[in-house]
């Protein structure tokens, strides 16, 4: 019996993992490690006693691009943090607010715009506070009131909202005058504000979906990447957005444009968009397969002889099935949950598996097993064991296959040797053998 709890999931659909900390103006030190230091005088009273408080730790200086941050800095709060799930480090860069009151207030005088400085910030705060309070008291004040009404209009800026600035965004976006370098700022700003689930629904409300899937469809490919990952975080894990863009014809854009498109840069986000929209959404899964969806991507899968295409493309079709497997196989406490019936029964309306046999998916996907990636030939035997219950026919019949699980067999078995010679861990090559061997027993 095929487990699919072991390994991992294989998801590809979520990747980037955001660390929200807009506007907050709090020190906190949790259990992650990441810290984050006040931009602003806390609103406490007129105390000074609040400057020697993060002399303990240390203070990251984000810039415009993303830098690694190492164990145990801290950042300046309103920055952009990320975890690359590559590397598994966190990184940071300046976050839209700093990087806007840094351009603005600190552009003369300064050495370097690249960097900024959290105790500069909060002393520009102090001084700003410090200069309205002595303005009260002082009627022959030392700043013209114009000045400090630009101040203020600038900390305005400093703590404008998410929805602020995604509406702020999409106007640019929408302004005929906007030139193709900005709109892919505009979509890459975008694309890191839709991680959080409530700002990808706002952008909805908006109207900024159409926008999006205007991207999508425009002639220029910088465009439809960039708009392809914007839709693909928006509506990853986000079901309310998942419908939205359905009903407003994403999947029909998404189809038409992998289609279409040629460089493999863009397939690959337009694919990672069409995932993230499928993933655990029966109605959208159903529209795929009627409207040629298992074909277009049979196609992209035969033209690419690399095999990231190929494996992306599996890794979902992996994805699809199990996923309506778990939901039938699932334990008491879920079926007495009256939604689950009703999941229950959109999953009955997607005829993936038949469609796969019928589109010749159990001829393709065995074809990825003579990739020389290791992770590639995984995700190839997960799927080919998933698909089973329709293809095993037509794995019988398969010459190729059969010899690609023996000599597969062989080299896993081999590796292992050699590792426990080397008294490395073998867990991996022995998951591949395990996989190997599972596929062989149905096979017989
Ligand atoms: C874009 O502009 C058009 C016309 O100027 C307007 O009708 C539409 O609502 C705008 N879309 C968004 C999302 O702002
Ligand atoms: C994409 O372009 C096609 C033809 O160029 C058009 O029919 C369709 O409405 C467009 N879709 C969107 C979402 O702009």
């Amino acid at each position: 019996m095929f487990s699919h709890a072991g390994g991992g999931s294989l998801t590809w659909c979520f990747l980037v993992l955001l660390l929200p900390l807009l506007g907050s103006a709090l020190s906190h030190k949790s259990e992650g490690a990441l810290t984050v230091v006040e931009d602003a005088d806390g609103g406490g009273g007129g105390g000074v006693g609040g400057d020697e408080e993060e002399d303990a730790v240390e203070v990251f200086q984000p810039n415009e691009q993303w830098q690694t941050l190492k164990p145990g800095q801290a950042v300046p709060a309103g920055s952009h943090v990320r975890l690359n799930l590559q590397t598994g480090e966190r990184e940071v860069r300046l976050g839209e607010e700093q990087l806007k009151y840094w351009t603005q207030e600190h552009r003369e005088g300064e050495k370097s715009t690249a960097a900024i400085d959290p105790d500069e910030l909060k002393r520009a705060m102090k001084k700003i506070k410090e200069d309205l309070r002595s303005q009260d008291s002082k009627p022959s004040g030392f700043r013209p009131l114009e000045e400090l009404k630009k101040d203020m209009a600038e900390l305005d800026l400093l703590v404008e909202t998410d929805v602020q600035i995604m509406r702020r965004l999409l106007d640019q976006f929408n302004s005929s005058d906007t030139t193709t370098e900005q709109r892919l700022a505009i979509l890459q700003e975008l694309e890191y504000l839709v991680h959080q689930v409530d700002n990808a629904q706002t952008l909805c409300s908006m109207g900024g979906l159409s926008l999006i899937l205007g991207g999508l469809n425009s002639s220029d490919v910088r465009l439809q990447e960039n708009a392809a990952f914007v839709l693909g975080s928006a509506v990853a894990s986000n079901p309310v957005v998942q419908v939205q863009a359905v009903e407003g014809g994403a999947l029909q854009t998404l189809l038409t444009t992998l289609a279409t498109t040629q460089p493999l840069h863009v397939k690959k986000k337009v694919l990672f968009a069409l995932a993230c929209l499928l993933r655990h959404f029966p109605y959208a899964q159903h529209h795929f397969l009627s409207h040629g969806g298992l074909q277009i991507l049979s196609e992209l899968f035969r033209a690419d002889a690399g095999g990231i295409l190929r494996t992306r493309i599996v890794t979902m079709l992996y994805d699809m099935i199990s996923e309506k497997e778990l939901i039938f196989q699932a334990g008491l406490d879920a079926v007495q949950d009256p939604s689950h019936k009703e999941r229950q029964r959109q999953y009955a309306e997607v005829s993936l598996q038949d469609q796969l046999m019928e589109k010749g998916w159990c001829r393709l996907v065995p074809q990825l097993l003579q990739s020389t990636e290791h992770d590639y030939r995984e995700k190839a035997l997960r799927a080919l064991l998933a698909m089973a219950s329709v293809c095993l026919d037509q794995y019988r019949s398969d010459s190729s296959l059969l010899g690609s699980l023996h000599s597969l067999r062989l080299q896993y078995s081999e590796l292992i040797q050699s590792e426990m010679i080397l008294g490395e861990e073998s867990g991996y090559f022995a998951e591949m053998v395990e996989l190997i061997d599972s596929l062989q027993v149905k096979v017989k």
